[in-house]
This record gives C-alpha cells, sequence and structure tokens, in this order.
C-alpha cells in the first residue's frame, strides 16, 4: 500500500503540504455550514451507486452508517473539520475512510469529484437561504399593509427632490414598499428556480463511464430537474451571482427605508418616533435617541453590494471547467445572506412599533404650497383655461405669497392675487380645493394615492403575498419531502437485516 499519505489525493506527491500552504488553501470556517447538505449529497450518491450496482450493498450499508455517525458526531462536537483535510468534502470522506476502512469508505467517491460536490452543497444552501429571506420579506410587506391599512386617510406631504410635492396618504406611501418589496420577491424566485438544479453526476468536468443515474439523485434531493452539461454546470456559479443581485437589491430598499426612517425620526422633520427598543442613546449627551439599526442596515448595504462584486470579479477571468478560484464564492454569499437576514429580523417589528406623528404630517401637508397642483387642476377643469397657463398663474400666486413670506392660508390675499388675475374663487371654496385630505380623497386615477385606491392596492397585494407564502410552503415542502425520503432509505437500508432488504429497498425507489 506504500506509506500512508497525508492527503487523499496525495498518491502523486512525495512531500506533503507546509502549514502555510494549507493556511492558506483550506475553506474550513465558510465550509462548516455546508456539513448537513454535504452529507445529504453523499447520501443520495451512495444510493444511486447501489442501485446501479456501481458499489454493493454492503458498501451502501457501511457507507450509510459511518454518514449518519459523522453527521450525529458533528452535531455532537466528537467531528470538528480539520483545516488540514482541506474542505468539508475531503473531511467527511476522511471521517468515512478511517472508520469504515479504505474499502468501503474509499467508494464514496466513485463517479463523482469535488467539483460537483461543492456545486450540490451550495445549491442546497441556497434553496434554504432562498426561502428564508422570503419569508422576512413577507414580514415586512405585513408590517407596511399594517400601516398601510390604519393610515389610508392620513395624509402626509409627498416629495420629490426632498421637497414638498403633493400631499398623500401614509397608507399609499407604505403601500409604495409593498409594491417595492414584491418585485424583491419575485427576483428571489428567479434565483430560487436557477439554484434548483441539480450539478451532482456532472463528476470532475467530463462525465463518467460508470452508468450513474441522474435522474435518481435529482428525484432525492429535491431539484427540479438535472443541470445537463457536465462541463457548463462544472463552471457555473451565475447561480450566486443571480442571488447576490437579488440580495443586492433587496439591501437598496432596506437602506431607501432606513434613510426614510433617519430622516423622519429628526426634530427637523418630527414625523416617526421610534419606540425605545429600538433606539440608542448617546455615552455623553444624555437627550440623544438615535436611529442606530436603520443606519446600520443602510451601512451594511455596500457590504452585500461587495459581494456581488466580488463573485463578478471572481468570475471574469475564468476559464471553461473548476478553478480553485471559485471556492472564493461561499464567505462573500455567507456574508450577504447573514446581513439580509439581520436587517430583515428587525425592520418589521421596528416599523410596526413606530408611532407617526400624523399631526405634524398633516400640518406639513397643509403647508408649503403642497396642494399648488390642485389649484391649477381646479382652474383647468372650472375655467377652460391650458394646464400650462394654470400653471403659470399658481406659480405666480406662489411666487407672490413667497415673497411676502405668505402662504395659501392668508385666505384674503391669496383670493386678492388670484381676482388680480381675472380668477374669482369664494374663499371657502379656495379652502376645499386646497384642503390636502380633500387632496388625496380625490386623487382616484389607477394605483393613485386615494383611500379608496389605497386599499384596493392593499387588498392585491395581499393576495400576492398569500400566493408567494404558498410558494414558499411548496418549495419548503419539495426541499423536506426530499430529505424525508432520502432518509427514510438510509433507514430502511440500515434497518434491513439482509442485503435481500436493503436491495429491495433502494429498487423500490419511485421517480
Ligand atoms: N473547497 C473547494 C471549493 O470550495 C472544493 C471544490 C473542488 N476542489 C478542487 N480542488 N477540485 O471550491
Amino acid at each position: 500500500m506504500g506509506k500512508p499519505k497525508k492527503t487523499l489525493w496525495g498518491g502523486r506527491f512525495s512531500t506533503s503540504l507546509t502549514t502555510e500552504t494549507i493556511a492558506f488553501t483550506h475553506s474550513i470556517e465558510a465550509d462548516t455550514r455546508l456539513i448537513g447538505y454535504d452529507i445529504w449529497g453523499s447520501q443520495t450518491h451512495a444510493i444511486m451507486l447501489a442501485r446501479q450496482g456501481i458499489i454493493s450493498d454492503a458498501d451502501l450499508r457501511e457507507i450509510l452508517q459511518w454518514l449518519q455517525k459523522a453527521e450525529t458526531d458533528f452535531q455532537n462536537g466528537d467531528f470538528t473539520l480539520d483545516p488540514n483535510k482541506e474542505d468539508v468534502h475531503m473531511n467527511v470522506e476522511s471521517y468515512l475512510i478511517e472508520n469504515a476502512g479504505r474499502e468501503f469508505g474509499g467508494k464514496l467517491h466513485t463517479a463523482r469529484s469535488r467539483n460537483d460536490q461543492v456545486l450540490v452543497d451550495a445549491h442546497l444552501y441556497i434553496r434554504d437561504e432562498i426561502l428564508n429571506v422570503q419569508r422576512g420579506l413577507s414580514e415586512l410587506c405585513e408590517a407596511f399593509l399594517h400601516i398601510a391599512k390604519v393610515h389610508a386617510n392620513t395624509v402626509m406631504p409627498g416629495y420629490t427632490h426632498t421637497q414638498h410635492a403633493q400631499p398623500i396618504s401614509l397608507g399609499f406611501w407604505a403601500t409604495a414598499y409593498v409594491s417595492m418589496f414584491l418585485r424583491d420577491q419575485k427576483r428571489l424566485q428567479s434565483a430560487y428556480k436557477l439554484a434548483n438544479t441539480n450539478p451532482l453526476g456532472a463528476c470532475a468536468l467530463a462525465g463518467t463511464t460508470f452508468p450513474i443515474d441522474r435522474h435518481l439523485t435529482t428525484k432525492l434531493l429535491g431539484f427540479d430537474a438535472p443541470h445537463e452539461h457536465a462541463l457548463d454546470v462544472i463552471s457555473s456559479r451565475d447561480f450566486i451571482a443571480e442571488t447576490l443581485f437579488a440580495l443586492s437589491l433587496v439591501m437598496a430598499n432596506l437602506s431607501r427605508i432606513s434613510e426614510e426612517i433617519v430622516y423622519w425620526t429628526t426634530y427637523e422633520f418630527g414625523i416617526a418616533v421610534l419606540d425605545d427598543a429600538y433606539s440608542f442613546g448617546s455615552s455623553i449627551m444624555p437627550q440623544k435617541k438615535n436611529p442606530d439599526i436603520a443606519e446600520l442596515t443602510r451601512g451594511r448595504t455596500g457590504r452585500v453590494y461587495g459581494a456581488l462584486l466580488d463573485l463578478l470579479t471572481n468570475l471574469k477571468g475564468l476559464p471553461m471547467g473548476y478553478n480553485r478560484d471559485f471556492q472564493e464564492d461561499k464567505p462573500p454569499l455567507w456574508e450577504a445572506f447573514d446581513i439580509v437576514k439581520a436587517c430583515l429580523g428587525l425592520l418589521p417589528e421596528l416599523l410596526k412599533t413606530t408611532d407617526f406623528k400624523t399631526e405634524r404630517m398633516a400640518e406639513l401637508a397643509n403647508a408649503n404650497f403642497a396642494t399648488a397642483t390642485e389649484l391649477a387642476n381646479y382652474l383647468v377643469k372650472e375655467h377652460q383655461i391650458s394646464f400650462r397657463e394654470c400653471h403659470e398663474i399658481v406659480g405666480g400666486l406662489v411666487g407672490e405669497l413667497g415673497q411676502g413670506e405668505k402662504t395659501f392660508a392668508d385666505w384674503e390675499l391669496t383670493q386678492r392675487l388670484l381676482k388680480q388675475r381675472e380668477i374669482d374663487i369664494p374663499i371657502e371654496q379656495l379652502k376645499q380645493i386646497l384642503d390636502a385630505e380633500l387632496a388625496i380623497q380625490n386623487n382616484q386615477s389607477l394605483g393613485g394615492t386615494s383611500p379608496a385606491e389605497v386599499h384596493r392596492m392593499v387588498d392585491g397585494f395581499a393576495e400576492q403575498l398569500n400566493e408567494i407564502a404558498s410558494h414558499i410552503d411548496a418549495y419548503q415542502s419539495e426541499i423536506d419531502d426530499a430529505h424525508q425520503e432520502t432518509l427514510r432509505i438510509v433507514d430502511e437500508v440500515l434497518g434491513g437485516d439482509s442485503d435481500n432488504i436493503v436491495r429491495r429497498g433502494i429498487q423500490g425507489i419511485n421517480y
């Protein structure tokens, strides 16, 4: 047998790796969270090998028994991943070989490469995490829908250029975020579908001469279909890029709501007050109440963008085939998921507990000429003047009032200035035209800010969220059912007291 080798691939090497080389190349920290997926992938691979007659039933029993033990030992802390063994795949295989012996454990890697193995782990991991992010996003949308239902009639200033534009309702504002986050849901769902294909069986890059059955592992891993082209799948990380892009946009959107929270809670704006449970003080200034969660969400956005850019840069120069550069795909992906999930873990509750200062909002919505467009619209409707001319008239009025530091609410002056422009409107009517609340009631065009439209959109969005929830449940069941089916076969094989039972068990798999 020759002298014992330091690595499982060390056959051709005469010296072992230096400590520094191992430290530079291993991926143990990143791989730790993959071990459950790695073992599931190995179980399905071994079952498939036995069913195809590539390994014996006795081999299968030994392999499955020690894979199961590896998992429980890992959970109990009796099996830890060793950097000297490079990655999770080599650690698990070494565990098998050390415990079951090379004559059994050494057969697991037949017709498989770490190249397809690592992709199986990543695909399985991404599926779970996308569903987690989707659940968090749905909760966030629910929080916005709650605000929308309560505040469909609450006026606030709508902004463009961060300047008063037109009055809208707080409910309308909240539904805008739901509308936006629903697109994130769709992007994540599409990323999920891309990730839900089976790389296993691609082997190193060329497929294999063994009579493997990729459909069986596809079924047992709950994938939609095999990712057929062996060289393409080995070389592809676009499913990760797609996911990171979807996560980057989620963060962009979370950062935008965070930005609004930050300035809405300023003394100057004063339209929202955070619950104390989500606020921070200062070590020196006793009066401070700071929106740190929103700031950190905004501040962590760049790290998720960085993850996307990291991966895109990694991919751009890589030739077809596996390249070790690919190992670097995991830390940014982990980081992106961790950050997004952490933000989504806090923001829904932070929003639900925020006290919106509706009186202050109404005061702002009625100030600073925010209803000027309504006056122009009135003139178009009642005086048969073109909109451009009405715009000019109201613009002139605002300019004059503003110069004298007056507002529309200086009603007699407003009336007089309009009269000078040959427009006669009784003060009572002026008050109605320029009332912010009436303005939002009347903006009844499709998708506008009227309470009727807000309620209609709330219902539509709630329905979409229900559909998303059923998708998430359906995907989760597919994952769980496939895992349960794998574990059922493992139990059957390990519980069978004769090879016949094992054979019947694996022959009976329906797919
Ligand atoms: N740790 C590696 C990765 O994450 C394993 C993949 C295969 N390695 C190899 N040398 N072929 O990409």
